[in-house]
């Protein structure tokens, strides 16, 4: 072929050539090294040295023009490429998008959070434990002996003869005073998840949880017990509240009381929340029990504490008018929604 044919056959070649791949063969076979035009080169040899600088030039020039037309007709077909597959894979822009919902709390964790932030604010440490539990941190060190009603079959998950799930965070109560036994001061608040062999009701759950609270130390008195629960109750449910002690009984202290509220709702007149009587009653506590202090390994005749256990549900049901102790447990998206992220 000459440098005539060459320039024509390939210009119609990169014409017809109708995709990329194709293209490229064009390419291939007219410019590559052992191309068209390289073997029209080889027709140097048999120039004379006058003839020779110009058939260079015109080989020259036949490359730059054919990589030209190659070059433009390259673009046209990768935008014609580019086309295509836009319209293959076309999005419309105009459908409503998939909204992402980012992930709240559960109302119980908001609750935690917010009384472990009140008592870390007075100095308190977060402590926790183990569901599952030994019987003697459950009952035996919280002075339950072996012929109490709550250690019968019918009211606690028993694993095996040793362990349960833990039925109260009074559990974690008796660890941490073993764990720090003979120091002092002990100053910690304990939540956690329990476990009762209840039928579910709107009150009843099998699964709930509590908040322990834990004070050991030199001249810790039942009215530093007052004082704390004042304010936690104030936190909770306003600056109005007002609390009172009810004596009450528990193993592991001596004395027990039961903690009342004025009633939120009514301001302590009476209503249906607080059946008329003004008080709601929001948890337990007491001093802490000379031998659960002392089978702890701490000497019970100079010092003291106290402890106290609170529902978290209950707080939380009350302080935001829940009816049914189950929608903390059932993943309703219109219950959890209500809550905002606690942060
Ligand atoms: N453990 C008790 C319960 O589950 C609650 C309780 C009462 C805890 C008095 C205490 C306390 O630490 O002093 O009902």
């Amino acid at each position: 072929m000459d440098l005539k044919e060459i320039m024509n056959q390939g210009v119609q070649a990169i014409k017809d050539a109708d995709n990329l791949e194709r293209l490229e063969e064009v390419r291939i076979s007219f410019l590559s090294k052992k191309g068209h035009l390289s073997l029209a080169m080889r027709q140097m040899k048999d120039l004379s040295n006058e003839e020779k600088p110009a058939f260079g030039k015109a080989v020259n020039e036949t490359k730059e023009a054919i990589e030209s037309v190659l070059k433009d007709r390259f673009q046209e077909l990768k935008d014609i490429a580019l086309n295509e597959s836009m319209k293959k894979n076309a999005i419309d822009i105009t459908l409503p998008g998939t909204s992402l919902k980012p992930g709240l709390q559960n109302p119980l964790i908001l609750m935690v959070r917010e009384m472990e932030a009140f008592f870390q604010e007075m100095g308190y440490k977060v402590v926790e434990g183990d569901e599952l539990e030994l019987d003697l941190y459950n009952f035996e060190k919280a002075n339950i002996p072996k012929d109490h009603p709550a250690r019968e079959m019918q009211d606690t998950f028993f694993i095996d003869e040793h362990n349960l799930l833990r039925t109260h965070t009074t559990a974690i109560q008796t660890r941490t005073l073993e764990e720090y036994a003979p120091q002092i001061p002990i100053k910690v608040v304990c939540p956690g998840k329990v476990y009762r062999r209840d039928d579910d009701d709107a009150t009843h759950s099998h699964q709930f949880m509590q908040l322990e609270g834990l004070v050991v130390g030199h001249n810790i008195t039942l009215a530093d017990l007052k004082g704390t629960l004042s304010l936690f109750a104030k936190r909770m449910f306003g600056e109005d509240r007002v609390i009172r002690f009810r004596p009450s009984y528990f193993q592991f202290t001596e004395p027990s009381v039961e903690i009342d509220v004025t009633c939120h709702i009514c301001n302590g007149k009476g209503c249906n929340v607080c059946k008329q009587t003004g008080w709601i009653e929001i948890l337990g506590g007491g001093m802490v029990h000379p031998k659960v202090l002392q089978d702890a390994g701490y000497d019970d005749e100079t010092l003291t504490g106290f402890a106290f256990g609170v529902g978290i549900e209950r707080i939380a049901m009350l302080k935001y008018g829940i009816e049914d102790i189950r929608m903390f447990y059932t993943n309703d998206m219109r219950f959890i929604d209500q809550f905002k992220r606690f942060d």
